[in-house]
């Protein structure tokens, strides 16, 4: 039936007539099989309020960068240096959510989401960072913010996701500074002051890891620092910037818990990213290398968060290098969440590579001493997404958030990111038709399912992402969305993804 029912529906959404989903769902409606294999996932499938929305990023979608007042950020700053991102791309315009907004939390409406994970552009609502306030910018996130409580899509903010003001980056390097606590903890303060009394949900940083990583140690992201880059030091900068992150999530919880909690009765977190890692072979050695791994990219800040210090394997590895939280702060870090986010996209193989020991610590890459594989005795970990990075991987949901439960005490989870990416250049022919992320969604939320079932505490579950959009350094070349979004004109296609959550999360039945 898909296959006989597809080409039309695509016939009349080029054509732009009303939607012709309906032509399934009535169907469905009337007694006939349900039009999209949903795999036994239903609401009903997930504890009672477990909540279901898609996450996307400022910088990544609302456009109108320079525009309306809004200061750059670093990576205003970064996409203008030639070769950086693909094919010299901007978020100067990207999908114009600034203006599309109500038209995309419609969408979200109408696929049936409870919620959507946003962020907030700091450099929009503080230009140069701190001081002067663009009440513009406070004024559109208002209008997001009410628009999405009109059509009861419920709003999980986001502090930061990659876009320091440049303006602070000017001034003192940014991240790089302890003054970036003070000044990050203001700008939240603001936030939850202006639109707390809506916003119950917070998130203070996003991936924080990628920013560290990324920005410092590879020097891929902005602000591209490295030690083979113009400035950097790829040993030590990664571990300030995330201590310094660390310091400034906590710093902005202690005001939220001091000043605003008790009244506007909302929660607070992080969101990180992590990758299952999966010993290549049984050996004591591989197995050594996946829990370095681990710790390297979880544990560095999930760790201080829940025990109020760095991994012992990060400690021992990295030594002095290592910034230490004074008695002080560990009483602000420890117990600094009331969720924690997971971002879970995927999974490797890791072993120990053997190498001699480094004479002089290199970089925080190196620090990990573990190496990376994607196949074991030749069978592939699995297909492979567009992005590099990406390998499709079910099983590695389960283990992931398993893990978050049996080594952080089961602490509150939300399953902050999951989904894939096609190319740029699919025809919209092609991207709507996307029965690979059809079968990527529900054999992750399955996996999900099984480790909630299992007993992990998880609240609620976030699909990136809604359209496509500017997908950092992959520009335009890399599709993640449910919906595609024609690049010449701006216009949204729900994809048949899009319609299997739609079916999913019908509230009405009880698939
Ligand atoms: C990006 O810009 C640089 C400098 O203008 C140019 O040499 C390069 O060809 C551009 N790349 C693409 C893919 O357009
Ligand atoms: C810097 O580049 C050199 C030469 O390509 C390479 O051997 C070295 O590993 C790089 N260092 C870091 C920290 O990336
Ligand atoms: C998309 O671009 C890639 C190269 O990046 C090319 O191999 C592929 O054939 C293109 N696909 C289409 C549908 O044009």
């Amino acid at each position: 039936m898909r296959d006989l029912c597809f080409p039309l529906v695509l016939l009349v959404l080029l054509v732009g007539a009303r939607c012709p989903a309906a032509t399934g769902e009535e169907k469905a409606a009337k007694g006939g099989k349900p039009w999209l294999d949903t795999g036994g996932l239903s609401r009903g499938a997930f504890p009672a309020g477990f909540t279901f929305g898609t996450a996307a990023s400022a910088y990544q979608v609302e456009g109108m960068a320079l525009q309306d007042g809004r200061g750059p950020s670093i990576w205003d700053a970064f996409v203008k240096i030639p070769g950086e991102i693909a094919n010299n791309a901007t978020a100067d315009v990207s999908v114009d959510e600034y203006h599309r907004y109500k038209e995309d939390v419609d969408i979200m409406k109408k696929m049936n989401f409870d919620a959507y994970r946003f962020s907030i552009s700091w450099s929009r609502i503080f230009p140069e960072g701190e001081g002067r306030v663009n009440w513009k910018g406070v004024a559109y996130y208002n209008r997001l913010i009410n628009y999405m409580l009109l059509r009861g899509i419920t709003p999980y903010a986001n502090l930061y996701h990659y876009d320091l003001p440049e303006a602070l980056e000017k001034k003192y390097n940014g991240l790089l500074s302890r003054r970036i606590v003070d000044a990050y903890a203001n700008y939240a303060e603001f936030c939850f002051k202006t639109f707390g009394d809506r916003v119950k949900n917070w998130m203070t940083f996003n991936e924080p890891r990628v920013v560290a990583a990324l920005g410092y140690d590879d020097g891929k992201f902005a602000p591209g620092r490295c030690t083979n880059c113009s400035a950097g030091n790829s040993a030590t900068e990664p571990y300030i910037v995330a201590h310094n992150m660390i310091l400034s999530h906590a710093a902005a919880v202690k005001r939220y818990r001091d000043k605003y909690q008790a009244k506007q009765k909302g929660r607070i977190g992080i969101l990180l990213d992590f990758v299952w890692y999966e010993p290549l072979t049984d050996s004591k050695d591989d197995q050594d290398a996946a829990q370095r791994s681990r710790d390297f990219h979880l544990g560095w800040f999930l760790h201080p968060i829940i025990y109020g210090e760095y991994p012992k394997s990060m400690q021992e590895i990295v030594q002095a290098r290592l910034p230490k939280f004074t008695e002080e702060e560990i009483k602000m870090v420890k117990g600094s969440i009331d969720y924690v986010g997971i971002n879970q996209y995927t999974a490797y193989y890791m072993f120990d590579p053997h190498l001699p020991k480094q004479e002089k610590p290199t970089r925080y890459q190196s620090d990990w001493n573990a190496g990376f594989a994607f196949e074991r005795n030749g069978v592939p970990i699995g297909p492979r997404a567009h992005s590099e990075w990406l390998y499709i991987v079910p099983w590695g949901m389960y283990k992931a958030v398993t893990y978050v439960k049996e080594h952080y005490g089961n602490p509150t989870v939300i399953l902050s990111e999951n989904g894939m990416d096609d190319p740029g250049n699919v025809t919209l022919r092609q991207g709507l038709h996307d029965t690979t992320r059809i079968n990527y969604y529900r054999s992750y939320i399955t996996e999900l399912k099984k480790a909630i079932d299992d007993g992990a505490t998880v609240i609620g579950y976030f699909a990136w992402s809604l359209l496509d959009n500017f997908e950092w350094k992959s520009g335009y070349t890399s599709r993640f969305g449910i919906v595609y979004v024609d690049y010449k004109n701006l216009r949204r296609y729900a994809k048949m993804s899009a319609y299997w959550f739609k079916q999913m999360l019908d509230r009405g039945k009880r698939n």
